[in-house]
């Protein structure tokens, strides 16, 4: 009898976190890898945010809390969901975990019984399929390419709904495709659940604050009134706040669901950290300049790395319209040959290329659902962005 659980197979290790740690090996072991897979951002988090931590542990905020969030960390989410996005939640309504990603992994175990589908757009974020099929449910995959914005169609979600949908998933802005919903567009996408009262909408908006060019950002609940029963609402304060340490996410959630997530997390990990969450409160109701300077910190290196990447020979990128991820197309090197004569076949190969000959760590498109792409992180400074462009640029070159 095996020690481990059959379901464990229905599921891979994250494949952004396996480039990251495949770096840190490859630093230990002494070669100057740029590491340009890591999925957080490089700036520090906020010293008022940091203080009130500190403030929280000296006044003994040190002990359990309830489940999910304390009523001050509620109060501050309500109010950010308000103030931000024109929504109405009552603190009975907002759940907080341990990271967003917590919040995701908690709605679909509370909510997927076996054989259940979750629609999930491609390019994706990881995790949602992973989870679905954790929840045995049944991840249906549509692909968004590139000439339609890699976004969502309207004809497209209609086609894959069944009487078995429980779930469309969106991630706007996007990880990997940095995809960002005009209202039109996203108004566009939820009519169609509209006309399917059994779907519900769970809405991945922790990239929110990343949005370039003066866009603006619209979740669904805001953009259609009449889908806020049937809204999850995610967001968190790892990217807006530089606190992916810190773990904390959190989301306005429908009525039918709050209390059976408030359950499941009641039984595994409880509350998530109180000292986090003193700093969350303090990240949403303080001062907010800091985050548009930083989208814009986000925005001057992506004009600067989309032209790097456009001057190498095999790669087309586009303009990411928001987080603080590139996601070039790598299809014209695909069937090249390496200076060894072995053959690329796939965008995992040429990331494996590119970490063993260029030392420049990436993640493979088909680890988001979408080849032949392959994702860089921004998250790092404009010099090991430029660095790590040339080291690309040299390792293409090298290719026949
Ligand atoms: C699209 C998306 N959702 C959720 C998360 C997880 O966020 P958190 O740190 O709040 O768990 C990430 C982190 O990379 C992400 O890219």
């Amino acid at each position: 009898m095996s020690l481990i659980a059959p379901r464990m197979d229905r599921i891979k290790p994250s494949p952004s976190s396996a480039a990251s740690q495949r770096a840190r090996e490859l630093r230990a072991a002494g070669r100057k890898i740029v590491g340009l897979s890591s999925g957080e951002p490089d700036f520090d988090t906020p010293s008022h945010i940091c203080e009130a931590a500190v403030e929280a542990m000296k006044r003994g905020q040190t002990r359990y809390t309830t489940p999910d969030g304390t009523p001050e960390l509620k109060q501050a989410i309500a109010g950010k969901f308000k103030r931000e996005n024109g929504l109405d939640y009552t603190l009975d309504q907002i759940s907080v975990a341990t990271g967003a990603k917590q919040v995701i992994y908690n709605a679909l175990m509370a909510s997927l019984a076996a054989g259940d589908e979750v629609i999930v757009p491609a390019p994706h974020w990881v995790s949602y399929t992973d989870m679905t099929l954790l929840a045995e449910g049944v991840p249906v995959v549509v692909p968004c390419p590139e000439d339609r914005g890699f976004k969502l169609q309207p004809e497209d979600l209609e086609a894959v709904i069944t009487p078995r949908t429980k779930w469309l998933i969106l991630n706007n802005p996007c990880n990997p495709s940095g995809a960002v919903y005009t209202c039109q567009e996203m108004k566009a996408v939820i009519d169609v659940l509209l006309r399917h009262p059994h779907v519900y909408v769970l809405t991945d908006d922790i990239y929110e604050h990343i949005l370039f060019d003066g866009r603006q950002f619209f979740t669904p609940a805001q953009v259609e009134p009449a889908i806020y029963d049937r809204t999850l609402t995610v967001n968190g304060v790892s990217k807006a706040y530089a606190m992916t340490g810190w773990r904390i996410g959190y989301a306005g959630v429908p009525r039918a669901l709050i209390k059976t997530m408030a359950k499941l997390q009641g039984q595994s990990t409880n509350n998530p950290c109180s000292i986090s969450q003193a700093a969350a409160t303090a990240a949403l109701n303080g001062p907010q300049g800091f985050v548009p300077q930083r989208s814009l910190a986000f925005q001057q290196r992506r004009d600067r790395v989309v032209e790097l990447l456009n001057q190498i020979q095999g790669l087309r990128c586009h303009k990411p319209e928001g987080a603080f991820y590139m996601f070039p197309n790598c299809g014209a090197l695909i069937g090249r040959k390496r200076p060894n004569g072995a053959r690329i076949e796939n965008d995992n190969d040429l990331t494996l290329y590119l970490l063993e000959a260029a030392e420049v760590a990436v993640v493979q498109g088909a680890a988001y659902g979408m080849s032949p792409y392959f994702r860089i992180s921004i998250a790092t400074s404009t010099e090991m962005l430029e660095e790590g462009c040339s080291r690309i640029k040299r390792a293409c070159e090298q290719l026949t």
